[in-house]
């Protein structure tokens, strides 16, 4: 870092993530001397208006990372592999939002709440999890710490705006379709989300599970690092525009009462409890949108297994998502020294 202030690189500074971590560095009064948007050569020429000042869009290549100090990775796995290690040996420290290091053992994998310890191994790479994961991992924590947990079942509601900007946009453009009774077309998700609901997020694997459902369970176990936890996952598209939402089961080592889940969780940091079924509380994905926290909800104890609870967790997946985690980790990485590859 420099006397003057962070120098930071975004890769991918033009998409639904990118927009959001400038925003993000701002909102959290960063110091940032140097602001360096990188894209694809199609952006080159558009400004990037944050710190008072409009900061020019340049191609992402091998040579653009000379002086920088962070560089914060979110135009997909592909460029995090062909572009991530030039930034380490420019010296910057490279904090990835795509999925290409995350299970790398030499890579440390981190939500900050639960794991930061792990940013003091890196090695020039930090990778962002999976947004469905980070919300998830928030309150599966609090409870592993008050009386530990044995084994998580969860379904999602996904908005389109984990596609990125294609999905936002697919979704705006078949709802209207929809509406207007005009054909329903697809490119982004595997059919019209308009209306309906899709149990199809990345590809199937030959376990039956998708690619999305198998991330849920490997970086659940490698950011707690609990690897033999049992997690199974049912990822499942909604005509959301922004932000996940998940019902979670999770089988506990001791019984653990509804109002007590509600105090653990509660305390933990990140979470904002809003949980009153007499009032008809409880979080939306309209709730959230904007807000770095993640939102908790309808706790309850098993009807018939007392060591079994449900819970159902919403979060901005572009903040806590992606954005948000990967600026939480800049702050710890800056505010310990540790901001520069070893
Ligand atoms: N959306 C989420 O909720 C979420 C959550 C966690 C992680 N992620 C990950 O974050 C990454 C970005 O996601 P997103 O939702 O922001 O997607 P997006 O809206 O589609 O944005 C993609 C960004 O990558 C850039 N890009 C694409 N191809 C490129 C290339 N060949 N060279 C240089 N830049 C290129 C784009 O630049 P142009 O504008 O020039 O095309 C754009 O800035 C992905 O790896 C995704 O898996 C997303």
């Amino acid at each position: 870092m420099s006397g003057a202030g962070l120098r930071v690189a975004i890769a991918g500074a033009t998409g639904a993530v990118g927009r959001e971590m400038v925003a993000t560095l701002e909102l959290r009064g960063i110091e940032v001397s140097e602001l360096r948007p990188l894209a694809s050569a199609r952006s080159v020429g558009q400004l990037v208006h944050a710190f008072g000042r409009d900061w020019p869009v340049r191609e992402l290549t091998t040579d653009a990372f000379d002086g920088i100090d962070i560089a914060l990775f979110s135009a997909g796995g592909d460029r995090s592999r062909d572009f991530a290690p030039a930034a380490v040996a420019a010296g910057a420290v490279v904090i990835d939002n795509s999925s290409f290091y995350r299970l790398d053992a030499e890579v440390p994998l981190v939500v900050p709440e639960v794991n930061a310890e792990a940013i003091h191994g890196h090695r020039g790479i930090i990778a962002n999890p999976n947004c469905s994961t980070i919300q998830m991992v928030l309150p599966l924590e609090a409870l592993r710490r008050a009386v530990g947990i044995e084994r998580v079942v969860v379904s999602t509601y996904q908005s389109a705006a984990g596609a990125g900007q294609a999905g936002i946009d697919e979704l705006l453009v078949v709802t209207a379709a929809a509406l207007a009774g005009q054909p329903l077309v697809n490119k982004t998700f595997a059919r019209p989300l308009a209306f309906d609901a899709l149990p199809h997020i990345g590809t199937f694997q030959p376990s039956g599970y998708s690619s999305e459902e198998e991330k849920m369970c490997h970086e659940t176990r490698k950011i707690m690092g609990l690897a033999t936890l049992p997690v199974s996952a049912t990822c499942v598209r909604v005509p959301v525009l922004r932000g996940h939402l998940e019902s979670v089961t999770v089988d506990l080592c001791e019984p653990l009462p509804t109002e007590q889940a509600r105090a653990v969780i509660a305390a933990f940091p990140g979470i904002v409890v809003d949980d009153d079924p007499a009032s008809n509380r409880y979080p939306t994905a309209r709730d959230c949108v904007g807000r770095l926290e993640t939102f908790v909800g309808r706790i309850r104890q098993d009807n018939t297994l007392p060591r079994t609870l449900h819970f159902w967790v919403v979060s901005d997946n572009l903040l806590k998502g992606a954005a948000w985690n990967a600026v939480q980790i800049a702050e710890y990485l800056t505010q310990t020294g540790r901001h520069h590859a070893s």
